[in-house]
């Protein structure tokens, strides 16, 4: 098929990759003039594994070409695929102006009769919105379909390809069957519904997650305080098949640019239509207070934190990825520096990203053993392989009294630690200090 992708942020540019590779000509629309030579030339512009390869073999069979203008990429589009940010506002309401931009432009450019695929996480009723507001006056049919993406950041390309399912929000069989030719090549189920169910599928999908991250949070904490052990609670508890094993992994809570938001703006849809959604208001509140926790842990430890040297293990907001956005790692950090702490900072992907989102006194190192000369503590904020793999003998030597170590995601071998003479601490998991 001849697609369009508006948008070559992690979503689209899989998206537009992973459909030239299944033999779809596709023309991606990025307005950043440098992005757009760094893709013509090969190069994704942010870290996400597998994708490299997928452009480049794309661009060398000829099946994707890059486009600054959304109005100049309509000419043969029978699909037109939306991967534009809807980033939160401060109020957590989503904000739509990108959404807004692009279909107006289609609805004024559209050259034939086209389907306008919504990859953006938009909320339930924003389809409808569109179609009554913007679709309705096109002078050629444009249907409308809210196709959500489930795909992780990091594994993005292998969950493209292996799908628990995909939604498709439309009520027109036609254009449905138009639509599920994309996905021709992948083995899934096909979910059909009406468009607002499609967009109430994604918040409750990322919702979900996030809630079972904050309650094994709360059962983490209490864990601390009854003297049980998350590690022998959590994976009992996921046995139950109606649970599940996943999502159960306590520690600094959820970042990154999904569910922080989604939870956010499902919030605000709640509200906006009379309802208090107060089970995921705890969830954001337990998830905000996880990370407050951490420098309580540490302050407990070292007592006064003015003028102690930490050093923090990862930046990005998990493993795998060089984002940081809402990143637990950041919040901490500042906080840390606000009580006067001198901090220094690693990450394997990572620290660029995060530099500017930093104050300039956080001494920033691609080298973890230099992060940790002279440190009195350590948070591990990121669970990387290379970081939970260090040289711990080596460690302790760089390191100074009282060598505490705060696991922000129970990622390391406590008995290994505490036989080496650290102070361990991590979250509901019973330590040495
Ligand atoms: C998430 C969803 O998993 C995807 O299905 C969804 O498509 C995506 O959001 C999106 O809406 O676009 P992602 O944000 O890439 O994907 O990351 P996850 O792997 O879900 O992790 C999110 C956060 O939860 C991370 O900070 C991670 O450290 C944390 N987490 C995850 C925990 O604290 N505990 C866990 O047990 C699992």
């Amino acid at each position: 098929m001849d697609v369009v992708v508006v948008g070559t942020g992690y979503v689209g540019l899989v998206a537009a990759c992973c459909l030239a590779n299944s033999g779809h000509r596709v023309v991606a629309v990025e307005k950043d003039r440098v992005k757009l030579a760094a893709l013509e030339q090969g190069r994704v512009p942010f870290y996400e594994e597998g994708l490299d390869e997928l452009l480049q073999n794309a661009l060398a069979q000829g099946k994707i070409s890059f486009i600054s203008s959304l109005s100049n990429a309509l000419q043969d589009a029978e699909v037109v695929l939306l991967a534009v940010g809807t980033p939160s506002l401060p109020d957590g309401r989503v904000d739509l102006s990108q959404v807004y931009a692009a279909v107006q432009e289609i609805v004024q450019h559209a050259r034939r009769e086209t389907i306008i695929v919504m990859k953006s996480t938009v909320p339930p009723g924003t389809g409808r919105t569109l179609s009554k507001r913007f679709l309705a006056h096109c002078h050629v049919p444009i249907h409308y379909v809210s196709n959500p993406e489930f795909l992780r950041e990091g594994k993005a390309v292998w969950d493209w390809y292996h799908p628990d399912r995909i939604v498709v929000g439309c009520g027109d069989e036609t254009v449905v069957q138009q639509v599920l030719e994309l996905y021709a090549d992948i083995d899934a189920p096909k979910v059909v519904m009406d468009v607002t169910s499609a967009e109430m599928v994604k918040y409750a999908s990322n919702a979900f997650l996030a809630t079972k991250i904050s309650f094994i949070n709360e059962i983490a904490n209490l864990c601390e305080l009854v003297g049980a052990d998350i590690d022998k609670v959590a994976p009992a508890v996921g046995m139950d098949q109606r649970i599940g094993p996943h999502f159960l992994q306590s520690g600094l809570g959820y970042g990154g640019s999904c569910f922080p938001k989604d939870t956010k703006g499902l919030d605000y849809v709640s509200s906006f239509n009379g309802y208090r959604f107060s089970l995921l208001k705890s969830v954001i509140e337990v998830n905000a207070r996880q990370r407050i926790i951490a420098v309580r842990k540490l302050q407990e430890k070292l007592g006064d934190l003015h003028g102690k040297n930490i050093a923090v293990l990862g930046l990005a907001f998990k493993p795998g990825t060089d984002d940081v956005r809402e990143a637990p790692a950041l919040d901490i950090i500042k906080y840390l520096v606000d009580e006067g702490v001198v901090v220094a900072a690693t990450d394997p992907l990572a620290i660029e990203n995060a530099r500017s989102h930093l104050p300039s006194c956080v001494k920033l190192s691609p080298d973890p053993y230099e992060a940790l000369v002279g440190a009195q503590a350590f948070l591990l904020a990121t669970e990387w392989p290379q970081l939970v793999a260090l040289d711990w003998e080596k460690v302790k030597n760089l390191m100074r009294e009282p060598y505490l170590v705060v696991d922000g995601r129970n990622a390391l071998d406590v008995r290994r630690l505490v036989d080496l003479g650290y102070r361990y601490c991590g979250f509901g998991r019973p330590g040495n200090f």
